[in-house]
């Protein structure tokens, strides 16, 4: 099912770890009543009290300030949002996000800052991704990194299991074949296992994005797909 938001770029910063911090997260995660954190099982509701009490009681503040530090780019590091359909999809992710708009509006801004959200649970295959043109680059034959022991340390086996993908500016480099085949192979098998994708372009969903990615990959973004459109100036210029 598609949901569509326009989105203006607005964001407040608020000191990490302060308790207007902690209520504003609180707040953005719409925390239900005790009475609706539990499901049938033993786990808490993703989002409710309980399971916000449990992320924080697995990840202390410094924890997640070092993982941010060393998982997001400098530039988006203390970067937040205030989109809630963004925010939404964030607390409980499935399909892929489209997040699409001109240059400079913000959506590698958004990106990151539901990455930082993400890095609260403490999982080291909570996440992997960045701008699709040097991710992609670093699964090429020879460029593969080896461990200790030799063996062969695959990126692309990585992307398929991580919990959340980025594929940050789809759209802004032409894609060659062996390209597209590695995103196939990355975006059919995160299909297959119900994992989530951000995707962030320049492009609107449509005709444009379906020639540069190929009817394959664009019925598998489509189907569980969350749109957001962000509009506006371009931020870069004064
Ligand atoms: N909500 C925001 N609050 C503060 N700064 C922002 C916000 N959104 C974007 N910016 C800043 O504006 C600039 C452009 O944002 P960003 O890189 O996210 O644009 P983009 O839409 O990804 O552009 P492109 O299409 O060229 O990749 C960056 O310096 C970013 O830090
Ligand atoms: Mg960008």
């Amino acid at each position: 099912m598609l949901s569509n938001n326009e989105t203006m770029n607005e964001s407040t910063e608020l000191k990490i770890g302060s308790d207007a911090r902690m209520e504003n997260i609180k707040a953005r995660l719409s925390i239900s009543s005790s009475n609706e954190t539990m499901n049938e099982g033993t786990e808490p509701k993703h989002g409710s009290e309980a399971w916000l009490q449990k992320q924080q009681a697995e990840i202390d503040e410094a924890t997640w300030r070092k993982l941010v530090s060393t998982k997001v780019p400098p530039r988006y590091q203390a970067a937040e949002t205030d989109n809630s359909v963004a925010l939404d999809w964030i607390r409980d992710p499935k399909g892929v996000l489209y997040i699409y708009g001109p240059t400079g509006t913000g959506k590698t801004h958004m990106s990151w800052a539901l990455v930082r959200e993400h890095l609260r649970i403490l999982d080291p295959w909570a996440f992997m991704g960045g701008s699709v043109a040097s991710f992609l680059d670093q699964m090429k034959p020879g460029r593969i990194p080896n461990d200790k022991l030799g063996t062969q340390l695959d990126p692309q086996v990585k992307a398929i299991q991580t919990r959340l993908l980025l594929l940050d500016d789809i759209g802004s480099t032409r894609l060659t074949d062996w390209t597209l085949e590695t995103l196939f192979n990355i975006l059919d098998s995160r299909y297959n296992r119900l994992l989530p994708t951000i995707i962030s372009s320049n492009l609107m969903p449509g005709d444009d994005l379906v020639d540069l990615v190929g009817d394959r990959i664009a019925s598998r973004m489509a189907e569980d797909a969350t749109l957001i459109s962000v509009v506006g100036e371009d931020r870069r210029r004064p």
